[in-house]
């Protein structure tokens, strides 16, 4: 059987992409970002920027962006596509808002189902104009102002994008926003923000509660962003590593953010064996490398109060409970919904078809694990969802590539390079 062997330097992180691109293109001057990740879904955001006026250029491996400031949008002329993205449509409905523009916004068919009214509902209440389909969906047109008001929002959803979509509208929004954060959610613009020296306030209430304030409108000074590597790709041949006997690894220039890397936890918490060394601080975010090794793993209770901090890992920590002893629990998984695909229903779904008993109740899911023995082929449906079909690709090295995944072309929307780097790795 194969095994995963040898090290690797992961490519730029998602999250990190689409804001280096949106808080460059909202400075003023230029920004040079190196390790851009160049996914389908990233380009999207690249794309909406250029169509607000945005002058963006590659320059070798590297990406240029004359940011026009705050408020510097222009009136696109046509529709902005989103494609797949959710980080793009919420981020970029936020970011336009604070202008005095129109904008028309459409995305694919899974993302025309999923929600946008989280984002507009808060938009509306300072004072853009919303047109939204069946209240939630996109096509939506928004008009936005440069007189929004500055006001108190509190969000209940466990959601960085929609947090993210209000800061980058505060950004040009006279006077003090508040944004309070119910449940944590990764802090990426944030620190991003910080990096670039914009002055915002956090203040940690009681019960984890977080406050962000801001007093704009700012003006941004141009400052050159590098990409830290995205550890939500790095999770997928980590587990691999930790279920295929005899592998061993090291991933390299991996972002460190305690709000993304608690699957680590998990797994080590399971039995993986697994080291992290951090090397490097790049634009606000900790750097380090990986070492991972073939480890027997045992069925944990995964709390609700960690789902946040583990969305995008849920499929390829399911893998690794279908590998371990005993039962894991995973509980609190609602927005797992209204991911790309029903992530919960994608899962059991394929683990059905591979007879691996699976329990879904409400938004838990236990998964018992099990020793594969597969000797025909299995048709998997990656539900044209890049984390379902790379969480299979990754249990197909186990089944001796018995697996045959449809749609392995939407792998793209966030990691052009996976096929690439686990055939170098296996
Ligand atoms: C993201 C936030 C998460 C995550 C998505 C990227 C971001 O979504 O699932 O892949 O870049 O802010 P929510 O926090 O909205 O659930």
């Amino acid at each position: 059987m194969l095994k995963f062997k040898g090290s690797l330097k992961i490519s730029g992180d998602k999250s990190i992409s689409h804001r280096a691109l949106i808080l460059a293109a909202m400075s003023t001057g230029k920004t040079t970002i190196s390790n851009l990740l160049e996914s389908d879904d990233v380009i999207r955001t690249l794309k909406i920027l250029k169509q607000l006026g945005i002058k963006i250029i590659k320059d070798g491996n590297k990406w240029l962006v004359y940011g026009n400031g705050t408020s510097g949008f222009i009136e696109p002329e046509e529709s902005l596509n989103c494609g797949n993205s959710g980080t793009t449509a919420r981020l970029m409905i936020g970011a336009v808002s604070s202008n005095p523009i129109s904008c028309s916004f459409i995305g694919d068919k899974s993302l025309s189902k999923r929600s946008m009214s989280r984002v507009t509902k808060h938009l509306e209440k300072i004072g853009a104009t919303v047109h939204i389909t069946n209240e939630d969906y996109l096509p939506l047109l928004i008009s936005g102002s440069d007189q929004l008001l500055p006001m108190k929002h509190n969000i209940q959803k466990a959601s960085a994008q929609i947090k993210s979509a209000l800061i980058l509208a505060s950004l040009n929004i006279q006077g003090k926003t508040k944004i309070i954060e119910n449940i944590p959610t990764r802090d990426h613009t944030e620190r991003l923000l910080r990096y670039l020296n914009v002055n915002i306030k956090i203040k940690k209430l009681n019960k984890g509660i977080k406050q962000i304030e801001l007093n704009g409108p700012y003006e941004i000074k141009s400052k050159n962003i590098e990409v830290a590597g995205d550890p939500s790709s790095a999770a997928f041949f980590i587990v691999g590593a930790l279920i295929i006997p005899k592998s061993k690894i090291t991933l390299k220039n991996i972002m460190l953010n305690p709000t993304r890397v608690a699957f680590l936890k998990v797994l080590k918490k399971m039995g993986g064996k697994i080291q992290v060394k951090k090397t490097k601080s790049v634009c606000g975010e900790d750097v380090g490398n990986i070492n991972v090794e073939h480890s027997f793993l045992k069925g944990i209770n995964i709390s609700s109060s960690q789902s946040a901090f583990l969305i995008d890992e849920y499929p390829i920590l399911s893998i690794a409970a279908s590998q371990a002893k005993g039962k894991t629990f995973m509980k609190g998984l609602e927005e797992l919904r209204y991911k790309e695909s029903d992530r919960i229903k994608s899962i059991v779904f394929n683990f059905r078809k591979l007879g691996i008993d699976i329990l879904e109740s409400k938004d838990n899911l236990i998964i018992t694990g099990k020793q594969l023995n597969i000797n025909k082929t299995i048709r998997i449906k990656s539900f044209d969802d890049h984390r379902i079909a790379m969480s299979f690709s990754i249990l197909n090295i186990l089944c001796n590539k018995k697996l045959k995944i449809d749609n392995k072309k939407c792998i793209s929307i966030s990691y052009p390079d996976f096929e690439k780097h686990l055939n170098y790795l296996t």
